[in-house]
């Protein structure tokens, strides 16, 4: 790919500007090029430019892996670009690779990141018609200069002087860069996607100027500004207001999220271009004139994921959240999946992926995005086959949690359950089983999983006061994950046709070890993970139990990351269908549908935000942007519209569609675009019936209200007796 060219640097630190790398060069006379391909990668984000025109849509190239051993190179078709004379110029900024992640972390690790300098390599291969062949590679006679990005960092933002004149170009200098980790991109390209015009430009009781997007958005604004030589934008970044209606950012911690602008003379338009931000408002500390809302608009930036899941209901708020988690996921499936993009995080936490992985797979084809993530999750696997909390693993402790760590078995495998295909399973296979054998020998009771760092029911609505965990015991999450990622080795393992008669046997041991220990169930979410991982021995009776237990809190969650992906599953599987849409439906603290009467635009970190008096959770840790409680809307799509298919038919090869109407929604209907086809389901509510209409390309089960039909493909319309 990259054969033949040099690492090459500015051969000094060049401070906070980011430098530009340039070449120019000449077609040879006479010769019309028939192909041109440019090669390319950093350590750092980049964005080249031939003869003025940007290469490729791939924003904040190459993205985000586990630098030390794989590398992306992208490669661009730039035939089109070329003339006679020419002039190849990339800048890069730190990004990713050498920005100090995680803000809140000081380690000898972070550090060492922060310091390492950034770096280009790039063959330009061109064929032309008559035969022969010219390249150019990035080595020594290329030069650089300072460019008008004088900072440019993951956290912080940029800062961008347009009145910037490039100095004398100076040599660049070759080095031993890491050639071995270069690797052909895999993930999806990050692009600039959805706009969003602003919705509104106000005077805040403070006096400041803000601009409402009207929706918290990934990405950048872009603004046009008629100035004079030398005129300042400076722009800071928001989720929501205050209770007073002013501009409020400090949950984004040391993350300063600021724009800074130096004005050119005449009518502008610019925007970031090696860095992102979470946001909905901003705010204005310096613009030229009075601002108007057609001069902004917030650019949406994440991974060019194909939509494939498709909600409408009659009720608005479900619509408002159905909403809410698309743009929760997309605004934090940048390259990798993110906690919240806004605050000094903005990292791949495994936890969190690993509740929302399903609901992923099914909002989106998010099949090679997770992919490529998951080699960055076995790259960055211990020795010992622990698995970190973020991916690409920027922590430096060495912890390994449960339900978090246990990504490693849960990813995969329902990436392979939504999309069918095996390979997913054989790459990860050795990671999967990693990470069962770090438990079997970290634990310190045999076949139980004790001891240990956990984040437990991470959040959860029955923390003890002053946590962060709830009451759920860690040794009970951190078993049944050591029984669920055991089974999900053995299921894999008899798809792969590899022996697993060692998993199955302790598997085995573990629910039995596991039924001992934990004869009762104390919190909401030790019922939800004893039925829903099947270690309960007797699920129904347990699911009854968990019915009767919401009610006595008043039917209302009391749980966290760990409990609540489950819940409504828990108890629509086993009857109790009426209860789980009474919790979806509900609209006061705590709910789904709470925020939404707050008018977030995604989901929160918080079930409480901002609270009911309109107090805020806490500064330190309140992200508006983490999409990890929106793994409700798999349910939407399983329970609720009933779409489903069996383990035995990865990828809807067969479907079994059992929708769970319910009358307060007035209809519901829901599109999943699968492998096997896009199947539809619709219900609508009419006085005392209801009616189902549902459209499938492959053979289904059709249940509805205990009758199955089993049906070819086409379209079925049926009238039920269910409440209407
Ligand atoms: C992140 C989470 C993450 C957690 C670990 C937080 O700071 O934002 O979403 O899973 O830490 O418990």
């Amino acid at each position: 790919m990259l054969n033949g060219a040099k690492w090459i640097w500015t051969g000094r630190p060049t401070g906070d500007a980011v430098p530009a790398f340039s070449k120019t060069f000449s077609l040879p006379g006479g010769k019309s090029v028939c192909r041109a391909k440019l090669s390319i990668t950093a350590l750092g984000v980049y964005e080249a430019e031939l003869n003025g025109a940007r290469v490729g849509q791939f924003v904040l190239a190459p993205g985000w892996t586990a630098y030390d051993t794989r590398l992306q190179v992208q490669t661009y078709d730039v035939t089109a670009l070329l003339r006679g004379e020419n002039a190849l110029r990339v800048k890069v900024g730190r990004g990713w690779y050498a920005s100090p992640m995680p803000g809140w972390v000081d380690s000898a690790d972070r550090r060492r990141r922060m310091k390492r300098h950034t770096a280009l390599i790039a063959r330009l291969d061109m064929a032309f018609s008559d035969g022969s062949a010219a390249r150019v590679v990035t080595d020594e006679d290329w030069t650089w200069t300072e460019s008008e990005l004088r900072f440019s960092e993951i956290y912080d933002g940029e800062v961008c002087d347009a009145t910037f004149a490039d100095g004398a170009p100076k040599p660049c200098a070759a080095f031993d860069g890491p050639t071995k980790a270069l690797i052909p991109q895999e993930g999806e390209e990050v692009r600039e996607a959805e706009r969003v015009a602003a919705r509104s430009v106000f005077r805040t009781p403070k006096g400041e100027w803000v601009v409402d997007f009207g929706q918290e958005v990934t990405g950048y604004v872009e603004f046009t500004v008629d100035a004079r030589a030398g005129d300042e934008v400076r722009i800071r970044h928001g989720e929501i207001l205050d209770r007073d209606g002013n501009f409020y950012n400090e949950n984004y911690r040391s993350a300063k999220a600021e724009l800074r602008y130096t004005c050119r003379a005449g009518l502008q338009t610019w925007h970031p271009r090696l860095t992102f931000f979470g946001f909905r408002y901003i705010r204005l500390d310096a613009f030229p004139g009075a601002p108007k809302p057609e001069q902004f608009t917030a650019i949406a930036v994440h991974s060019d994921l194909r939509q494939t899941g498709f909600v409408a209901t009659g009720h608005p708020g479900v619509n408002q959240l159905v909403s809410n988690i698309l743009w929760g996921q997309i605004g934090n499936f940048l390259d990798v999946p993110t906690d919240c993009p806004q605050r000094d995080e903005r990292l791949g936490w495994t936890g969190d992926a690993q509740v929302f992985a399903r609901a992923a797979c099914l909002n989106f084809d998010s099949e090679r995005f997770f992919a490529k993530w998951l080699r960055d999750l076995a790259a960055d696997q211990r020795p010992d086959g622990g698995v970190g909390c973020v991916v690409p693993d920027y922590l430096p402790d060495g912890m390994s949690s449960a339900a978090w760590g246990d990504a490693a078995t849960i990813v995969p495998w329902t990436v392979y359950q939504v999309y069918g295909n095996e390979a997913v399973l054989r790459e990860q296979f050795a990671s999967m089983k990693r990470w069962v054998d770090y438990i079997t020998a970290a634990t310190t009771t045999p076949n139980l999983w004790t001891g240990g760092n956990h984040f437990a029911d991470w959040l959860g609505l029955d923390a003890p006061a002053g946590s962060y965990k709830g009451s759920t015991r860690e040794d009970f999450i951190a078993s049944a994950f050591y029984a669920h990622s055991a089974e999900l080795v053995v299921k894999a393992g008899k798809v792969l046709g590899e022996p697993v008669a060692e998993y199955e046997a302790l598997q085995g041991r573990v629910v039995a070890a596991f039924r001992q220990a934990f004869p009762e169930y104390l919190t909401q979410t030790e019922h939800i993970l004893a039925i829903h991982f099947g270690l309960a021995e007797d699920i129904q009776a347990a699911a009854d139990a968990l019915a009767k237990r919401i009610e006595a809190d008043g039917t209302q969650l009391r749980t966290g990351f760990v409990g609540t992906p489950y819940m409504l599953h828990a108890l629509s599987d086993h009857g109790h269908a009426d209860l789980a849409w009474s919790l979806l439906l509900r609209e006061d603290y705590p709910s789904w549908l709470y925020p939404i009467g707050k008018g977030a635009t995604t989901i929160w970190e918080h079930w409480d935000g901002i609270m009911p008096d309109g107090g805020l959770w806490s500064a330190d840790m309140n992200s508006f942007n983490h999409y990890a409680y929106g793994a409700v809307i798999d349910w939407l799509y399983e329970k609720a519209a009933g779409i489903r298919h069996d383990e035995a038919h990865p990828g809807y090869s067969e479907a079994l569609i059992a929708p769970h109407s319910d009358a307060r929604m007035g209809w519901m209907e829901a599109s999943l675009e699968t492998r096997g086809g896009t199947i539809t389901s619709r219900w609508t509510c009419l006085k005392g019936a209801v009616r189902y209409d549902i459209k499938t390309p492959v053979p289904a089960n059709i249940m509805i209200d205990g009758r199955t039909l089993k049906v070819g493909p086409g379209r079925y319309t049926l009238w039920g007796t269910g409440r209407g």
